[in-house]
């Protein structure tokens, strides 16, 4: 009990007294430190200035060293330049906004004529913040100076073009969000001496983007959010977090990739339609199929690469391929059936049961009279008896012949009867394979067409 009140105690301690420490902060150690000028004009300013805060640029402008700075941050993203998948880099344009005291600058403005100079940034000291993701050093156009208030508030606002890193994930492409994030922190100084605080909600950041955002290219910057780890004054750094939420505009890609493909293999869908035994099908499904490689071939630069993940797309394209491939290899075989399947054996049992009792019935292809087809077979094993009967009743010479040639033929019409009762088992299962193919070629396409429909208009 005694722990948790003290914890407690701790707690309601110490906000008046962060309170106190920032207000003090802020408030600055007042007039004594002020300095006045001869005369009102920037001359007479800037040599003050040069005795009073100029010549101490190299050091933290603080009073009592043991106090921290505080850096107030502000930003706006001024455009998404582009981000390489491959890389894993997202590559931005940011207007970074940062204000913080110089207390040892202050003076009346009245004196000297004005209330704020623009000086040299490296005439002054400024913080070494840097965004820890930076992969690359700032291109962004060079800037010189920053302003100096009356009050000794710095205000610098520079440029970044930020290279920074981000974990990308795009299994979901064209369809995909990533969320990447900048780390504000000093380099060198630890929370003692510097601490970074948001100076606006992340919400005006995120406004203020949308307002001047130049690009309307293939990102969207959907979201923002911010939060920083508080630490008041250990020894460790202080960072600010800044986490984006970056949409993409998948039109190009549906347009350029999933249009094209569903197309031709809705096209190779039709080809079921043609009859294997007039036309030739498979030349036409070859075509397609060279069609089709041509097509990935130039549209492989469209797709993003990275080392570990691959993107659904690319196993819907590797899919349809193997369709593609899978019916064009149905169609050759389901050929060489109806062409010679009347020097096949018989029907395995497993393959008939498979096929002629289970798909059948799964895709409502049986057999249409099944009674016509038996009859053949059972019929002459029957006959014999009603035939030889009154051959032999007759027991003539001539009629001996006559016998042996209808035993020839009846031989004969047996034998090719069971052939081709051989031959449409397997053409019923060409016939069964064929349709069973189709009906999942159907089901596969219309469900990728729905998917991409519904991922594309959410
Ligand atoms: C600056 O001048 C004002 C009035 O002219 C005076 O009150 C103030 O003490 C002066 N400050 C310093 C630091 O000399
Ligand atoms: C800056 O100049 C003032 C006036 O000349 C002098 O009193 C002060 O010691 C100088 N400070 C440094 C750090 O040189
Ligand atoms: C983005 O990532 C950060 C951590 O890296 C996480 O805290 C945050 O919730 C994520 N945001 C979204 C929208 O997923």
């Amino acid at each position: 009990m005694n722990n948790v009140e003290k914890v407690l105690e701790l707690r309601a301690w110490r906000f008046p007294v962060l309170l106190c420490f920032i207000v003090t902060q802020c408030m600055v150690l007042q007039p004594a430190e002020g300095f006045n000028c001869s005369e009102p004009n920037s001359e007479s300013l800037l040599s003050a200035l040069q005795q009073n805060v100029l010549n101490r640029s190299a050091i933290r402008p603080v009073q009592d060293p043991t106090q921290p700075i505080i850096i107030g941050l502000a930003f706006t993203m001024y455009a998404i330049l582009g981000v390489d998948e491959k890389a894993q880099l997202l590559k931005t344009l940011i207007w970074l906004d940062m204000k913080w005291q110089n207390e040892f600058a202050h003076w009346d403005p009245e004196e000297c004529g004005t209330n704020k100079i623009s000086l040299p940034r490296k005439s002054l000291w400024s913080p070494d913040i840097v965004i820890n993701e930076f992969m690359e050093e700032n291109t962004g156009p060079e800037t010189y100076f920053v302003y100096l208030y009356s009050d000794g508030t710095v205000h610098d606002w520079l440029p970044v073009r930020v290279v920074s890193s981000c974990n990308m994930d795009i299994y979901t492409f064209p369809f995909d969000t990533q969320n990447c994030s900048y780390t504000f922190n000093s380099y060198l100084h630890n929370a003692n001496d510097i601490q970074l605080v948001l100076r606006n909600p992340i919400e005006v950041s995120l406004n203020k983007t949308h307002k001047y955002m130049t690009t309307k290219g293939e990102w969207i910057l959907l979201d923002m959010t911010a939060y920083q780890d508080n630490l008041n004054g250990s020894e460790e750094w202080n960072h600010l977090y800044v986490n984006l939420i970056l949409k993409r505009h998948p039109t190009l890609y549906v347009v350029n990739l999933l249009v094209p493909s569903c197309f031709l293999i809705s096209l190779d869908l039709w080809s079921f339609v043609l009859p294997p035994q007039d036309v030739d099908r498979s030349a036409f499904k070859m075509t397609l199929i060279l069609g089709y490689t041509v097509f990935l071939l130039l549209m492989n630069d469209l797709l993003p690469v990275t080392g570990n993940t691959i993107p659904l797309l690319n196993v819907f394209f590797s899919i349809c391929l193997a369709l593609m491939v899978a019916s064009l290899l149905e169609t050759i075989i389901i050929t060489n059936i109806l062409h010679n399947s009347h020097d096949y054996p018989d029907v395995p049992r497993w393959l008939r049961f498979l096929v002629i009792d289970l798909l059948a019935r799964l895709v409502c292809l049986s057999r249409k009279t099944p009674d016509d087809k038996d009859t053949p077979v059972v019929a002459p094993t029957q006959r014999p008896n009603v035939i030889e009967t009154p051959i032999e009743l007759v027991h003539q010479e001539p009629f001996g012949s006559l016998q042996r040639d209808l035993r020839a033929i009846r031989h004969y019409m047996e034998k090719s009867a069971a052939t081709q009762q051989v031959s449409e088992d397997w053409i019923h299962i060409a016939q069964v394979v064929d349709r069973f193919l189709f009906f999942i070629y159907l089901i596969f396409i219309s469900t990728s067409f729905i998917t991409i429909l519904v991922m594309w208009t959410t």
